[in-house]
């Protein structure tokens, strides 16, 4: 395995739409997904997507640690998503802090859908089905969004809650609360 070098903000891999992986069993997926799992360790984070890896393909890898399992969502060990369809399940969005590895020192409120429903091809290019809600369907959107090219900057609704983690963290500011997906308006 391999700590692999994690493309920052500004460089064009992270811009790319990735294509979607054809054989999810290949050898070179199953060796990508262990360097990104060993990539993930060495770094720290919830979650990273190949364009971050500078691979140009539909997956990504996340997890949801003890530290950020609701009271009503369990922990979510490792996981690879291959190929995802994201379907979001009402319209209910909410504001919570976002990091990237592609943005290190750095972090937003970002406005994600609460639930969704999650369709893809697991690690053994099994079918992967599942409704996931709070911050797991937070992770799987931001996730997600590398495999289009966006990064959680042009999510953004409101700049006053972006800034340095560290000044962040020292300041308990409440997040402005949103009902309703605005559509196309
Ligand atoms: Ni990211």
């Amino acid at each position: 395995m391999a700590i692999l070098k994690i493309a920052r903000m500004g460089h064009p891999a992270l811009l790319a739409p990735a294509k979607p992986v054809e054989n999810p069993a290949a050898p070179e997926i199953q060796r990508l997904l262990a360097d990104m799992a060993e990539t993930l360790d060495d770094a720290g984070g919830v979650g990273l997507a190949a364009p971050q890896v500078h691979v140009g393909l539909r997956l990504f890898i996340y997890k949801v640690p003890a530290s950020r399992a609701g009271e009503d969502a369990g922990q979510v060990p490792l996981t690879a998503v291959i190929n995802p369809v994201l379907t979001p399940l009402g319209d209910n969005m909410s504001m919570d802090w976002e990091g990237c590895l592609s943005i290190p020192g750095l972090r937003a409120a970002v406005p994600r859908f609460d639930r969704l429903h999650l369709a893809a091809l697991d690690a053994a290019g099994q079918k992967l089905e599942k409704e996931v809600f709070g911050f797991e369907a937070r992770v799987i959107q931001h996730e997600a969004d590398h495999l289009d090219g966006i990064l959680y900057t042009m999510r953004l609704s409101d700049f006053r809650y972006f800034g340095f983690t560290e000044e962040t963290l020292r300041f308990d500011f409440p997040l402005p609360k949103i009902m309703r997906a605005s559509h196309d308006q």
